[in-house]
Parts: structure tokens; sequence; C-alpha cells
């Protein structure tokens, strides 16, 4: 299977956002991953749809939820353009609602689990799912190391029959990217690997072979 790279705009210098945005993608990015926090799900702050839809580009916007109550937002996220929008297992009372939501707006639905949660909570939902987002970190900042676990999980997602996309967000390197891959990942996310990169074609090609 061929793996699409997302980068992550956490890593990005916020001041040229736009400028930012343009570079990865003529460096070779599949889709633009867009870091939500809220400061109460996660302990980080960001920004919400008011920033987002000012970000300019052709690739499709994977938009990761970290916050409480995410299906208060869904309807800003769509306007604002977002092409995937996927929400925390943890964070939502009424999950097979808020992908409802999602789904009728016209967008892929997605749904995230941080290192700790048990994979086995997302089987009753498998068949609504476009996008599993396997939390390789626990959720709030960049730069974090890998948790090995995380590869058991993508394992569990295909031999369950998952064949949406599976992707792998925290830590993500040439190594622990190759990792994910041969364990069934569809989509890599990386932020600091790919920002902090001095060659950022280089380091997004890294992760595809
Ligand atoms: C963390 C975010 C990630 C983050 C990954 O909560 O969801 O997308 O940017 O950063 P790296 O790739 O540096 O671990
Ligand atoms: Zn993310």
């Amino acid at each position: 299977m061929n793996v699409k790279i997302a980068p992550s705009i956490l890593s990005a210098d916020f001041g040229r956002l736009n400028e930012e945005v343009s570079d990865v993608a003529a460096a070779g990015a599949d889709l633009i991953h867009v870091d939500v926090m809220d400061g109460h799900f996660v302990p980080n702050l960001t920004f919400g749809a008011p920033v987002m839809r000012y970000i300019k580009t052709d690739l499709p916007l994977d938009v990761h939820l970290m916050i409480e109550k995410p299906e208060k937002y869904v309807a800003d996220f769509v306007q604002a353009g977002a092409d995937y929008i996927t929400v925390h297992f943890e964070a939502c009372d009424d999950l097979k609602g808020v992908l409802e939501d999602i789904r009728i707006a016209g967008v892929k639905c997605g749904v995230s689990m941080k290192p700790g949660t048990a994979i086995v909570g997302l089987k009753p939902y498998l068949n609504d799912l476009d996008l599993v987002l396997v939390m390789s970190v626990e959720p709030g900042f960049g730069g974090q190391e890998f948790v090995e676990g995380s590869i058991d999980k993508i394992k569990w997602l295909r031999s369950h029959g998952f064949e949406g996309e599976i992707s792998v967000d925290g830590g993500i390197n040439a190594e622990t990217g190759k990792l994910c891959r041969e364990a069934g990942a569809s989509i890599l996310v990386a932020g600091s690997y790919i920002f902090k990169a001095v060659d950022r074609g280089e380091a997004i090609k890294s992760l595809i072979r």
C-alpha cells in the first residue's frame, strides 16, 4: 500500500503559515494535518476554525480535534474547509452521533485514540469510520518519542478487517514510519521530522521508501 504523508503544522512557523504549507506541499506532502487543541482535552492550546479557514492549499485538510465536546464545532470546521475531521474517542459521549454529523456534512470522519486507550473499544464503530488515527505519543505536543505499542494497534485494526485509512501521529521518523507502514498504516503524520528538517523533500522521501 502506498503511504500518504501528512505534515503536522504544529511544528510550522505560524507567522508564515501559508508559506510553510506551500513549502511542504512542494516537498511532496499529500495532506496537511491540522492540530486543534483546547487546553482542556490536552494541556496545550493552538487555534480554531477562524484561523484554519485562512490556510490556502489544494491539498486535503486533515483536521485532528483534540478538544472536548467536538460535536459543538464540527459545522465550523466543515465550513472552514476540512476534508477529514477526526475526533477523540475519549472526548465523545455519543461517538456514533458525531461521526454521522461529520459524514452528513460531506466530510470524511475519523476517530483517534490516546496511547493508553484500548483499541478494542473501536470494534463497534469500524464500519462507520473512514479513518482511524492512532496516537503514538500523548496528544498535546510535538517532538515526543514514539510509543511502540502503537504498532500492535495498527495490526489489530487490519486483522479485524478495517480497510479505511490508518493514520499514525507522533514521533514519526524514517525508522518508526517504516514500522508503521509494514504494520498496515496508510498515512504518516509527521511534525518536527518534516518541519525541522534541513531538506523537507528528503525527509518526506525517507518516510515513503
Ligand atoms: C500531537 C499532535 C501531532 C504532533 C506530532 O498531539 O497530534 O500531530 O504535531 O508531532 P511530532 O511529529 O513532532 O511527534
Ligand atoms: Zn495530530
